[in-house]
């Protein structure tokens, strides 16, 4: 059972928040007006249908709340990282999924060829209409945080609302150009982040352990470092472990990893919160073995933590007061790599279940915990990656910062 402020009843965060002082998008007169809305859509897609994602489920709450206060809602928001145009990071199949959980005919997709053509359909809605607009990022504008372009956006609506928490760590047209222009709400999602995060981002409850894995690594190493002074605890994993083990001078053989990271890697190698693999699956045309991460030869890779560090990782998360898992530490795409992170989701969920408060994120993150059907499990399931990590090491989101400044 959860409780409104987003924990379950065993773990509630209520008597803990501190309010957040951004202006609610509960409070704002949206009746009859065009609200320009940014969402998470980053989503990925299967067969060309949606993966369920509490992000979608997120932006249907959001679409719904507007929607019953006959708000005409102007959708936006990105998928992937796309140099230009391209079908397959399309936001098509996300107002599809839109489309069919709301009542028939009021959603639409527009593409952003001609901006006239934009302006003349937003002109044009009625009370309850939602308009879906094709992924920001085929522009380059969008990432550029391009004047113009945030201009042409803002002139689209009378209100803005960002609900894109996932993204607040991007200072992109979207996030900060518009709100800059026409100053803005944040919509309910991004509110519960807030508040649920904010016990992380003090620090408050202890033993505080964190988890962090996966591939995107530049948008972590920032918020590592913060962990490492705030955290008793920080367990690393997929690509992130790699790029350490890089810094140690270990053969890392064909592994994946980011070189230009290392030298904050050896950095950080230093410090005796910080807890790496000490046993790794490896991949090679031959099959799969386990090994210490020294012992690797040239043609293979690093795939997975070996069953050594699942058992330092659940040990640890087992004494925890708190922690934050983000990160698959393995890769999850294929079956053979993804025992790891599959173990550390059950971990982190039979934790959850007890006192301590947990908060799990990232895109990746929360594909897993679909796919295994445990999201409900969670204290708090964020659905920020960077931005989680960004937020809860105490660093500052420029999306939040623009609305800050321009309210
Ligand atoms: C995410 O998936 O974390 C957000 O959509 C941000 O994506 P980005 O790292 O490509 O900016």
């Amino acid at each position: 059972m959860h409780c409104a402020c987003g924990g379950t009843a065993r773990a509630c965060i209520c008597k803990t928040i501190e309010r957040h002082m951004y202006p609610s998008v509960k409070n704002a007169d949206v009746a009859g007006r065009r609200v320009l809305c940014r969402v998470d859509m980053d989503v990925p897609v299967r067969d060309g249908a949606v993966v369920s994602s509490p992000r979608l489920q997120a932006m249907l709450e959001m679409v719904s709340f507007l929607q019953e206060r006959r708000a005409r809602v102007i959708l936006m928001g990105h998928r992937g990282r796309p140099n230009g145009p391209d079908a397959a990071l399309s936001t098509k199949p996300v107002c599809a999924w839109l489309a069919g959980r709301l009542p028939k005919g009021m959603v639409r997709f527009l593409p952003f060829d001609d901006y006239g053509v934009l302006v003349e359909e937003v002109h044009a809605m009625a009370n309850g209409d939602v308009l879906v607009l094709e992924n920001l990022r085929f522009h380059p504008a969008e990432e550029q945080n391009d004047s113009v372009f945030a201009k042409q956006l803002a002139d689209l609506a009378q209100l803005y609302v960002n609900d894109a928490f996932a993204t607040s760590h991007r200072a992109h047209a979207s996030m900060v150009g518009v709100p800059m222009l026409m100053g803005g709400y944040i919509g309910l999602h991004m509110e519960r982040e807030l508040e649920a995060l904010q016990v992380v981002r003090e620090a408050s409850r202890r033993p505080f352990v964190v988890i962090i894995g996966g591939a995107k690594i530049s948008s972590k190493l920032e918020a590592m470092e913060a962990f490492l002074q705030s955290a008793d605890r920080v367990f690393v994993g997929g690509a992130i472990a790699t790029t350490f083990f890089a810094a140690q001078g270990l053969n890392v053989g064909a592994s994946f990893m980011m070189k230009e990271e290392v030298t904050d890697a050896k950095r950080m190698i230093e410090s005796d919160r910080l807890q790496l693999p000490t046993d790794v699956v490896l991949k090679s045309r031959h099959g799969y073995r386990t090994a210490s991460p020294g012992d690797l030869r040239d043609n293979e890779e690093i795939v997975d933590i070996g069953v050594s560090s699942v058992r330092a990782i659940q040990d640890a998360v087992q004494k925890a007061d708190m922690f934050v898992w983000n990160g698959p530490v393995g890769v999850v795409e294929d079956a053979r790599s993804r025992a790891g992170t599959d173990a550390v989701a059950h971990i982190v969920a039979r934790r959850s279940r007890t006192k301590a408060f947990g908060v799990v994120g990232g895109g990746d993150t929360l594909d897993v915990i679909e796919t295994l059907g445990i999201a409900d499990l969670y204290d708090f399931v964020s659905t920020g990656g960077g931005a989680m990590l960004k937020y809860v090491g105490g660093g500052v989101l420029p999306a939040l910062e623009a609305l800050k400044k321009n309210t």
